[in-house]
């Protein structure tokens, strides 16, 4: 039963923006958000520092399991992740982090314990969740499944402003040909792959700025959340 409202699940590919329409999305509705990426990129990140083999699933399921993970929800929407005490932010988006997570995410018993967490935070409702596999895997009855997409150009495009912005060096080939190796990883997993089929609501935001995408996919919500009152 949920008891806080409704379920949103949004997934796509990387670099479309997910996080920040999820938490403009939360904001506007006055739900939770979490991404579920950043608790696989807490347990790479965690095994890449102790120097542990990638694609040893029995040592990194010792370490998921020996991890104290915590979520933090507070008044703001989204909700922390805490790992061993240490609040998961900034330290998780560097690039050997993301490489990390792809070899770890294929795991399929890291998976599995994603999910059974993920489902445990989510089963009040009143929550939106962005991943890959939220809307066919981890809540395949969440009563709203959007598929956030935009080119592998644009993503590309858009992560180039982001590090230029940030002062960072940004080289758009490096970056568009990492987005596509990304893809082609997520895709083609072979425990719940990133797929979409019609279940979904499909936003292609390739030419439109992320308000018009907030707004689009609220629009949708508020009708289905007034249908249920
Ligand atoms: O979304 P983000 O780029 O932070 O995700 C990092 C990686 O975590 C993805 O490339 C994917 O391999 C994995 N992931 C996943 N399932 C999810 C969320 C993320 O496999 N639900």
């Amino acid at each position: 039963m949920r008891t806080k409202g409704i379920i949103i699940a949004i997934d796509g590919p990387a670099g479309v923006g997910k996080s920040s329409i999820g938490e403009m999305l939360a904001l506007k509705l006055n739900y939770k958000f979490i991404s579920t990426g950043k608790m696989y990129r807490a347990l790479a990140w965690k095994a890449d520092d102790i120097g542990l083999d990638l694609s040893d699933e029995i040592e990194i399921m010792a370490l998921a399991n020996r991890i104290k993970w915590e979520y933090k929800k507070d008044e703001n929407p989204v909700i922390k992740i805490i790992v061993d005490g240490i609040v998961i932010g900034s330290q998780i988006t560097c690039e050997k982090v993301g490489k990390a997570t792809s070899a770890i995410a294929k795991l399929r018993e890291v998976r599995k314990f994603m999910c059974a967490a993920q489902r445990e935070l989510g089963a009040d409702g009143g929550i939106i969740l962005e991943g890959r596999d939220i809307g066919s895997n981890v809540f395949p009855d969440a009563e709203i499944k959007v598929y956030l997409d935009a080119s592998p150009d644009e993503r590309a495009r858009r992560r180039v402003k982001q590090l230029k912005e940030q002062n960072l060096e940004a080289d758009y080939e490096q970056i568009f040909s990492l987005i596509l190796k990304r893809d082609k990883q997520d895709a083609e997993r072979k425990y719940n792959p990133l797929k979409k089929d019609n279940s979904y609501y499909y936003v292609d935001s390739t030419k439109i700025n992320k308000e018009e995408v907030v707004n689009e996919i609220f629009r949708v919500c508020e009708k289905h959340i007034k249908a249920q009152i």
